[in-house]
């Protein structure tokens, strides 16, 4: 404990701490419930999801087969052939570039006198396969016959390379063209590091294309959809919004890497892979086999939006590439492609189904409009290119679309000229709202819980779309998800709910990391081919979200808001809906401190409040897949005295307290 504390002090963070061990007196706390402040947007507690991490192929898009139409840029990567006796071209691949831009290559295999086993193709997965015992799995291909007679055998295979489960696809002889097969069959036994193998019986040549499996345990049973653990870990959060697709991968390492949502939707093997920029950003952190296959499009992000009730939040490419790879923009006389997908896409979310973009919506299943309220032009663009580009989309899209709110790029920090120079620009524009990110030291965090407090209440809002405390430093692969981060993030937010007149929208960024395939830490949700765990991050964004509140109620300390004073910061509001007023209290000390609080301003309370808290002294500790979460919330019901209650903030401790009037 005291070399924690050292440890802190030496960081120049919790200077009130140092004196651990010293009483302070009870904190007098004031709750001013009758003075009712702004409103808390329904879309303050958010997600930001972004390929990264394999957050999407290998992570929530539930495809089990990795490059699973040869269009990596080896074509065969993640496939192995084994073979009894080498021939020459039994297993090609095709390229039909000039006939099928999108969906190019396949593969054509050559079985003579074939035993089970002596020709087979098996997929590693990605970063291996996650099997569940008794849990079926839908097989499917696309097949075109050249010579009828070669019969597969599909097969699930452990890490020592026993078979666990199987089944059998006899290729209709007649199908001269393209054609899919699907057999669904049950895995025996449990494995985290599974393969996949499909071995050739027979004589016969045959194509193969679109090459997949899929548990059929996706979220809502869809098929060809979702890791169902994965997505229920952002539906237990409610969140707000999601923002998607990104981040980074929007812009793209140059323009014709960018994120182009037409390409994403309607049939998947029509959808065209693309690299995934974290493929090559960091030489730490390779990750050669990192693609987008779109499997997971913009049909199944607003989708899953209706799903988890959030409300979505796309973001579009401005014209301009990732300006710390290429920076290439595209000259304002072609900026029209760019500007018309933007419009496209607001049709396509809210048009009518008459409409050219509605009308696909509905094609593809979804007749009801998705009710698309606001719209993200550019990521972490900036300089006087973004604002010109800026210019020429917000006219087009609010003359069209009045309703539709523009979230706007601030750069990548939260300060210094870039950062000014964006800032004033946009709201010279009066820009609807000013995204910002924060990727800082936990001591920031604490430091700028008052950052809201000076912004013009009458200007463009903010959304504070990506930010997590760095226990090391940005990109350092040292960075871990542990409490201290957590504890400085929960403090911090007090000071985006207190300022929900300014602040309206928050997200923690990235979302997920798969454990064998990060390139980006530290991250809300880890996994693993088979578990899912919510970081001590995740645990504080999940308490907040759950509870909001409808509106900000002053709470004071001194007759002043709570950022800071003896390391306690904290933040209180209405639920209109539930009557309850809620609390939430950050003791970011290494002491435990007393507090009493005095709710003023209500009529009647019921007695009794509950307390939901997160602590623990070690600053260090982690939430760690496979086991429960060392970090969550401790739940205790706490009983008032007329208008008050007596509060004991735990050393280190993020309290919600929710009062029932
Ligand atoms: O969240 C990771 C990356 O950080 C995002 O892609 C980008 O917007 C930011 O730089």
């Amino acid at each position: 404990m005291k070399k924690q504390l050292l440890k802190l002090a030496a960081c120049g963070l919790l200077l009130a701490s140092v004196n651990a061990y010293a009483q302070t007196p009870t904190k007098t706390f004031v709750v001013k419930a009758g003075e009712v402040k702004a409103p808390i947007q329904s879309t303050m507690w958010g997600v930001f999801f972004e390929d990264i991490n394999f957050g999407a192929d290998g992570g929530i898009y539930a495809e089990l087969v990795k490059n699973r139409s040869f269009e990596f840029s080896k074509p065969m990567m993640g496939w192995t052939i084994q073979r009894k006796e080498f021939k020459e071209g039994d297993v090609l691949v095709l390229n039909r570039q000039q006939t099928n831009t999108a969906n190019p290559r396949f593969i054509r295999v050559t079985a003579t006198n074939a035993e089970k086993g002596s020709l087979s193709l098996t997929n590693e997965g990605f970063r291996g396969i996650g099997i569940k015992k008794d849990l079926r799995y839908d097989f499917s291909v696309m097949y075109r016959q050249q010579t009828p007679g070669v019969k597969l055998n599909v097969e699930l295979i452990n890490a020592k390379g026993d078979v666990i489960g199987s089944t059998v696809v006899n290729p209709e002889a007649s199908a001269s063209d393209w054609k899919k097969a699907t057999v669904s069959f049950l895995a025996t036994a449990t494995e985290p590091n599974g393969k996949f193998r499909i071995s050739f019986e027979g004589n016969g040549v045959i194509d193969l294309d679109m090459i997949s499996l899929f548990p059929e345990d996706t979220w809502k049973g869809r098929p060809g959809g979702m890791r169902a653990d994965m997505i229920q870990m952002l539906a237990d959060m409610k969140p707000g919004f999601i923002r998607f697709p990104g981040g980074c991968i929007v812009e793209g390492f140059d323009l014709s890497q960018r994120y182009q949502w037409k390409k994403t939707i309607g049939p998947v093997e029509e959808r065209q892979l693309s690299i995934n920029r974290w493929n090559f950003e960091f030489a730490h952190r390779p990750a050669p086999d990192y693609f987008q296959t779109f499997g997971l499009g913009f049909f199944e992000y607003f989708q899953l939006a209706e799903d988890i009730g959030a409300e979505p939040l796309p973001i579009l490419n401005c014209g301009m590439s990732c300006q710390f790879n290429t920076a290439e923009v595209v000259p304002l006389d072609q900026l029209g492609p760019y500007v018309q997908d933007a419009l496209d896409l607001i049709e396509f979310a809210n048009g009518d189904v008459n409409s050219t973009w509605g009308k696909k919506r509905a094609e593809l299943g979804h007749p009801a409009p998705f009710n698309l309220k606001m719209l993200g032009v550019g990521n972490e663009n900036w300089g006087p290119q973004y604002v010109e580009r800026l210019k020429i989309f917000t006219k087009a899209i609010k003359e069209k679309y009045p309703d539709i709110k523009i979230v706007n790029s601030s750069g990548t920090d939260p300060n210094g000229d870039r950062f000014d120079y964006l800032n004033t620009s946009l709201r010279s524009m009066k820009a609807d709202i000013i995204d910002e990110h924060y990727y800082r030291r936990p001591e920031w965090f604490l430091q700028n819980a008052k950052r809201y407090d000076q912004y013009d209440r009458n200007g463009s809002k903010v959304f504070a779309g990506e930010y997590a405390a760095q226990s090391d430093k940005t990109v350092s692969v040292n960075n871990r998800n542990n409490w201290l981060t957590a504890l400085s993030e929960a403090a911090f937010m007090t000071g985006l709910e207190r300022n929900a007149d300014v602040v309206f929208m928050a997200s923690y960024a990235p979302l997920f990391a798969h454990a064998e395939g990060w390139q980006w830490t530290p991250d809300l949700i880890w996994v693993d081919n088979l578990n899912v765990i919510g970081s001590a991050n995740y645990q504080v964004q999940k308490l907040y979200s759950i509870n909001k509140g409808t509106h900000v109620v002053p709470m004071l300390l001194k007759n002043e808001a709570i950022a800071g004073q003896d390391s306690l910061y904290a933040s209180a509001s209405l639920d209109k809906n539930t009557n309850d007023i809620i609390l939430k209290v950050v003791n970011a000390s290494g002491k435990e401190q007393q507090s009493e609080i005095t709710l003023e301003g209500v009529k009647k309370l019921a007695g009794k409040a509950t307390l939901y808290q997160l602590s623990s002294e070690e600053l260090d500790k982690v939430n760690t897949l496979g086991n429960p979460p060392s970090i969550a919330p401790v739940e205790k019901q706490l009983s008032l005295k007329g208008k008050k209650m007596k509060l004991s903030l735990a050393p280190y401790s993020f309290s919600v307290v929710r009062v029932k009037m």
